[in-house]
């Protein structure tokens, strides 16, 4: 046993969370995380970012392609976390691929403004964020956005696998996350994501719940790691996310 080499792994610091994944996310490896509107996605990646700074001094990139950066900024602030602090010190930085692509101008340093969304052109913002602050964490969020743009499923599979390929090679450890529908069982928009990716997390909202479990988080794979495999319940706090365990709720 001894003589196996262990995978370097980075702590999620999301509470509750690291323990269920022998310490945290396989280095340079790309994890999706998938779940309907509103379960949580952005709050959890933005987290990973924010705890890769403040616990481990790893500067992080957040590609937005939904929300837009001034409202991110806003939310997280519920949470305590000065997100406008840390890209001034340049711990963090935000690419703007929101508005811009609907032709809208954007006042972001780090802006995507074209009308033709092109993912080549977004592939080399993110890499040249990342080298700017030497990022060791990367949030894509969403890629089910970004497939919006593409002609057909096949040119979309192909733009995921190589973007796994280039964070790997830039080595960054990424969030791709990714919008599904409400209860659909396919965990992905393009059915490749799952497959390129080295883990999954799912979030849930549920709506019909047991009183006092709302939302549901569990792990749907992660390569090279014995991993939890139980549904897990998931409380956004006034800390951000934290997956709790079942026998808190005396059920
Ligand atoms: N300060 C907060 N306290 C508790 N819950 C919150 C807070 N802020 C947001 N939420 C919950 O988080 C949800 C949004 O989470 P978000 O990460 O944006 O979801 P997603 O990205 O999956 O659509 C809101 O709909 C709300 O239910
Ligand atoms: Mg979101």
């Amino acid at each position: 046993m001894g003589e196996i080499m262990s995978l370097e792994r980075i702590p999620t610091g999301i509470k509750g969370l690291d323990e269920l994944i022998e310490g945290g996310i396989p280095k340079n490896r790309t994890i999706l995380v998938a779940g309907a509107t509103g379960s949580g996605k952005t709050i959890f990646s933005m987290q990973f970012l924010y705890n890769g700074i403040m616990e481990s001094n790893e500067p992080g990139v957040y590609v937005t392609l939904d929300e837009r950066p001034d409202l991110i900024r806003e939310d997280m602030e519920n949470f305590g976390w000065d997100v406008k602090d840390l890209e001034e010190q340049r711990k963090l930085v935000i690419v703007d691929a929101s508005i811009g692509r609907l032709g809208l101008p954007s006042n972001e340093e780090h802006a995507i403004v074209d009308t033709s969304f092109d993912y080549k052109k977004l592939m080399l913002e993110t890499i040249k964020a990342c080298k700017s602050v030497g990022a060791k964490r990367l949030v894509i969020d969403s890629v089910a956005t970004m497939g919006m743009y593409f002609k057909n499923p096949d040119d979309a599979r192909l733009a995921i696998l190589e973007m796994v390929y280039m964070f790997s090679k830039i080595g960054v450890t990424t969030l791709m996350v990714s919008e599904i529908e409400q209860d659909t069982k396919k965990y992905s928009r393009f059915g490749v994501e799952e497959f390129v990716t080295d883990g999954a997390f799912i979030l849930k909202y549920l709506d019909t719940g047991v009183q006092g479990i709302n939302r549901t988080f569990l792990v749907r794979k992660m390569r090279g790691t014995n991993h939890s495999s139980d549904i897990h319940p998931l409380e956004i706090n006034k800390k951000g996310i934290e997956i709790t365990k079942i026998e808190q709720y005396g059920i």
